[in-house]
């Protein structure tokens, strides 16, 4: 059987959402039979992604609203748009903030509509949160993608363990459900 490829493509500015982004490929690579392939929009490789059975998708939550980089991504991906490059792929959302809310929902709503302007099918978190502390497992009780938080420190020390958990978690998830999509 051919090795499915799941990208995981992320925007970062200072480093927070490329430690989820990692931790989402740690979780992929728990699974045999993908390859898992990690992609910052600022380097982006198209022809990855249109080899790629899955596109997991993630960036900073800047004002409410999807980081700028990320968004010139999603505007670049027009042209694949027009092709209806991407149908028929799984997707999945992931985004980080600062504040435990801080209109997180807001960014993965519109990685998903993009997701399906795309006509991807969309593949959510079904994790049980076990708690609401920082190594608690889907601590912010997110289920339309993964939500994490970072304080105000460098990616050495945030976000937390439970979020980077739930991150692996995610990516094994997804991973596992493009196995099961044929
Ligand atoms: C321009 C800018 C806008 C931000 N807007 C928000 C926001 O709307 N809500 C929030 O909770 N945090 C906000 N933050 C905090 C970031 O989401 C947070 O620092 C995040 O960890 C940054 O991720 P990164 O290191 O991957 O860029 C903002 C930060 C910046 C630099």
């Amino acid at each position: 059987m051919n090795q499915k490829i799941i990208a995981v493509v992320y925007h970062s500015g200072y480093g927070h959402t490329e430690k989820l982004a990692e931790y989402i490929a740690l979780g992929v690579a728990q699974v045999d039979g993908v390859t898992g392939v990690l992609l910052s929009v600022e380097a982006m490789d198209w022809d990855i992604l249109a080899a790629s059975d899955v596109i997991i998708m993630g960036c900073p939550t800047y004002m409410g609203s999807a980081s700028a980089p990320f968004k010139a991504f999603m505007d670049a991906s027009s042209k694949v748009w027009l092709q209806q490059g991407w149908q028929g792929k799984l997707a999945a959302g992931f985004t980080n903030s600062g504040g435990l809310s801080g209109d997180k929902l807001a960014v993965l709503m519109q990685i998903q509509l993009f997701a399906m302007q795309h006509g991807m099918l969309w593949v959510g978190m079904p994790l049980q949160p076990t708690g609401t502390n920082p190594d608690d497992l889907n601590r912010m009780a997110s289920y339309m993608g993964l939500m994490a938080q970072s304080d105000n420190a460098p990616a050495e020390f945030t976000p937390p363990s439970g979020d980077l958990k739930t991150a692996a978690w995610f990516g094994e998830y997804v991973a596992k459900t493009a196995l099961r999509w044929q």
